[in-house]
């Protein structure tokens, strides 16, 4: 009798939680993949180079082959393909090395990377999609230039990996939803809202300006003597872009696009982004402390 009841429960219960175990991969697997074209926008950086056009003017799917580069006095920064082809992407990365890039910047070999990807608050179950998604995404082989650290640049990277953490701190979970709460946590974890539109140090980075009230000016893609400015968007500061806005104004500019060519403002990532989303982060918005600081208008062709 206690046989049979066992191969009951066997025949029942298996396939059912094997199907549920399933269903669990998918949603992670389709949230990894919203978040790495919508609000995280990885694409932005590591969005296959020539590709780029189709993404930042269409918002396109494009693979995450790489290319991108930055030159800085620390060095030649190439965002990599990170793809889940296994000899030019992270297919044979662990779950664990995927996790210490994106919480403490350490790439595979145990060095520091450049820190340009602020996703260390990002919350587990994000943090636990977007690896899911990256593994199983389409590979693309083909290769990459390394980043190359310049003398100095060696040894700051020395610095960084010796100050760099190797536990992987555990963020719970936030509902997703409409609130200003939710909202906080897109802005300044996932979309990096607030790290663009802050004035920051351009030698080390630091915050400098008011939050939100307009950030440093950036070199356009297209013209290296254009730069492109973030601008004040606390929801009351005299010179704030958003300050006549309502809720809808704000939708509407989420769904409109990249209409300055060159911004490094993902508006091709944030179209993906649901009005949920969207909603949250003008909540949060309303929240932030108004400031006057003027940034001066969106594109400027003095570096700072
Ligand atoms: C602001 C640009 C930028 C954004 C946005 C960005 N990355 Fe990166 N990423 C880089 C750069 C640059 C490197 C290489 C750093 C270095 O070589 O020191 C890198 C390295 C990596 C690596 C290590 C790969 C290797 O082969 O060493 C992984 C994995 C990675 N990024 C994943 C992501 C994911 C996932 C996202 C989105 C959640 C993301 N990145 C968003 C710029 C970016
Ligand atoms: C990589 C840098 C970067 C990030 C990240 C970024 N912005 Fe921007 N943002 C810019 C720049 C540069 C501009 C000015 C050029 C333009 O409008 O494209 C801008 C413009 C804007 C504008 C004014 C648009 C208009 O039509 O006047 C708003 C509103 C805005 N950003 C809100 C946000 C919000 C909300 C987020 C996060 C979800 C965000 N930005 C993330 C760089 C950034």
């Amino acid at each position: 009798m206690r046989n049979y009841l066992l191969l009951i429960l066997l025949v029942v219960f298996t396939p059912l939680q094997a199907l549920t175990n399933d269903l669990d991969q998918s949603s992670l697997v389709e949230r990894g993949e919203y978040l790495v074209y919508g609000p995280a926008a990885c694409v932005r950086c590591h969005g296959s180079i020539e590709q780029m056009e189709a993404f930042e003017n269409h918002g396109e799917k494009i693979p995450l082959g790489g290319g991108r580069t930055w030159h800085m006095y620390l060095g030649t920064f190439v965002a990599p393909n990170i793809t889940s082809d296994r000899t030019q992407g992270i297919g044979g990365w662990s779950t664990k090395q995927l996790e210490e890039t994106l919480r403490n910047d350490l790439g595979n070999d145990g060095k520091a990377l450049i820190p340009m990807m602020e996703y260390h608050q990002m919350n587990d179950a994000d943090l636990a999609a977007i690896i899911a998604w990256l593994k199983t995404s389409q590979p693309v082989t083909r290769e990459i230039n390394r980043s190359h650290w310049s003398w100095i640049g060696k040894i700051a990277q020395w610095f960084l990996t010796r100050s760099a953490s190797t536990d992987i701190a555990q963020i719970p979970p936030i509902e997703p939803a409409p609130t200003a709460e939710y909202g906080r946590y897109l802005a300044e974890d996932v979309a990096q809202c607030g790290n663009c539109h802050t004035r920051r140090s351009q030698t080390t980075g630091r915050f400098e300006g008011a939050r939100y009230a307009g950030g440093s000016h950036l070199q356009t893609t297209i013209n290296p003597s254009l730069y492109v400015v973030p601008p004040n968007i606390t929801p009351k500061g005299v010179h704030s872009v958003i300050r006549d806005w309502t809720l809808a104004d704000f939708l509407q500019r989420f769904s409109e696009g990249l209409k300055l060519q060159g911004s490094h403002m993902p508006w091709g990532a944030f179209q993906h982004m649901n009005k949920r989303d969207v909603t949250a982060i003008w909540k949060y918005l309303q929240t932030v402390p108004s400031s006057d600081y003027n940034p001066g208008p969106p594109l400027q062709t003095q570096s700072d």
